[in-house]
């Protein structure tokens, strides 16, 4: 098995600086690559602002200093020079099919032919990213979750070309990429399908989230209202969206549109706010304005009564079983452990193996509010044998 040593990250945006800062504090040496200096600068800054502020908590790995494993992080604009030594490199730019197959081609033709290439896609296809490479055997996907420094879940993902023996490095590297939080739990993902686990069992979830949206700014509520409907959890519905980012959401529900419905499709406010460029924390403006810091909400407002927990909760319960048919995952208990793992959120499975009848109901209930055939209960989760998929 190849013996990582040297990382190259493309794509220094968040989550590119938060894997490379992850695999500097296990000890890896890292390379930053972006298409232009100022991001690769940025990037740098950021990775160097959490060290020192792990420095000053003295949270930094024993006898290492920040501005030593700073040392070994790189940076550069040349993605074809910066893999020559590279033992893996993990893609994480722009969620943009031509703009991931032009990364793999290049790393393809300039790489070692030991180094495995991997994808922190969102949701896309490891298998069509991986197809001009030179070495699809090499090829895994390894998705990381926002912030990658506080989120333990790692997905590492078998395109229909990658070999046991990548995988099983991926793996393993994923497991000594330490957490600031808690343990890291690493998900095997078996098959390359829309969303892969954990970003597919919350997919659909959006398009009632497009139909909230829609709803609120038709009724002439606010989001701070709408945001009071849905507090309980890590963060709040607009908060959370702004954070993931508008532009991850809008690419993400065109690919769902095209690969598994078009109910999937952006509503009229993503598609609004994408055109605007209102693109959330990166941006400084998304639903909420971020100049300041991360938004705090206003509870004096009061509810939109608009947005229940119930049909999220369903609507998981429903993709959760179209997992398992789909063979993604051989587990309804890894779906739980991911979902804790990559949303700090119970999984929807152990709560409802009893109860799974009643959000056959409430499924098609919500087909009846929004009109979404994508919404209808699937064959698994009516005949309730999931329960046995342990
Ligand atoms: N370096 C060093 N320290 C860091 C750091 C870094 N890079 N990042 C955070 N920290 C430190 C902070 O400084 C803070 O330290 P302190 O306690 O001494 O002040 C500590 O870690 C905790 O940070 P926060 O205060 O920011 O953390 P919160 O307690 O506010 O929790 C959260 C933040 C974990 C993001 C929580 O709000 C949450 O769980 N939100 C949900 C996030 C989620 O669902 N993510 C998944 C999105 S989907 C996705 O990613 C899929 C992808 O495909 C798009």
């Amino acid at each position: 098995m190849v013996d990582i040593k040297n990382l190259v990250v493309v794509g220094a945006g968040q989550m590119g600086g938060g894997i490379a800062q992850m695999a500097l504090l296990a000890g890896y040496n890292a390379t930053l690559v972006d298409v232009k200096d100022e991001f690769v600068d940025a990037g740098w800054k950021k990775i160097d602002a959490g060290m020192t502020k792990l420095e000053g908590k003295g949270a930094l790995p024993e006898g290492t200093t920040a501005a030593g494993i700073m040392a070994k992080c790189k940076k550069t604009t040349d993605l074809a020079s910066a893999v020559k030594d590279a033992d893996i490199v993990i893609e994480a730019v722009v969620e943009r099919m031509d703009v991931k197959k032009q990364v793999f081609k290049t790393c393809g033709e300039n790489a070692p032919s030991h180094c495995i290439l991997a994808s922190n896609t969102s949701t896309m296809s490891i298998t069509e990213m991986a197809s001009d490479s030179g070495r699809p055997d090499k090829c895994i996907g390894m998705h990381f979750f926002n912030p990658v420094p506080l989120m333990r879940l790692i997905e590492v993902i078998y395109s229909e070309h990658s070999s046991d023996e990548s995988i099983n490095a991926g793996i393993k590297f994923a497991e000594s990429i330490p957490c600031l939080r808690g343990e890291r739990f690493i998900a095997k993902v078996l098959r390359d399908r829309p969303g892969f686990i954990c970003n597919r069992v919350t997919a659909p979830v959006q398009i009632y989230t497009n139909y909230v949206y829609d709803r609120c700014a038709d009724e002439g509520k606010t989001w701070q209202q709408l945001d009071n409907d849905s507090r309980g959890g890590p963060m709040s519905l607009t908060v959370l969206a702004d954070y993931v980012g508008i532009d991850t959401m809008y690419h993400g529900q065109n690919y769902y549109a095209k690969t598994l419905s078009p109910d999937f499709s952006p509503g009229k406010i993503i598609t609004k706010m994408f055109n605007e460029g209102k693109l959330g924390a990166k941006t400084g403006q998304g639903f909420n304005d971020w100049s300041k810091g991360r938004p705090q909400g206003d509870k004096s407002v009061g509810k939109a009564r608009i947005y229940k927990i119930k049909y999220p909760i369903a609507i998981m319960v429903n993709e959760a079983c179209r997992v398992l048919e789909e063979k993604i995952t051989d587990s309804w208990e890894v779906i739980d452990k991911a979902l804790a793992a990559g949303m700090n959120m119970p999984g929807p499975m152990a709560a409802n193996l009893k109860t799974y009848e009643k959000q056959v109901e409430v499924l098609n209930e919500l087909v009846e509010l929004t009109g979404k055939e994508y919404f209808r209960p699937c064959e698994l989760l009516k005949s309730g044998k999931w329960v046995d998929i342990k």
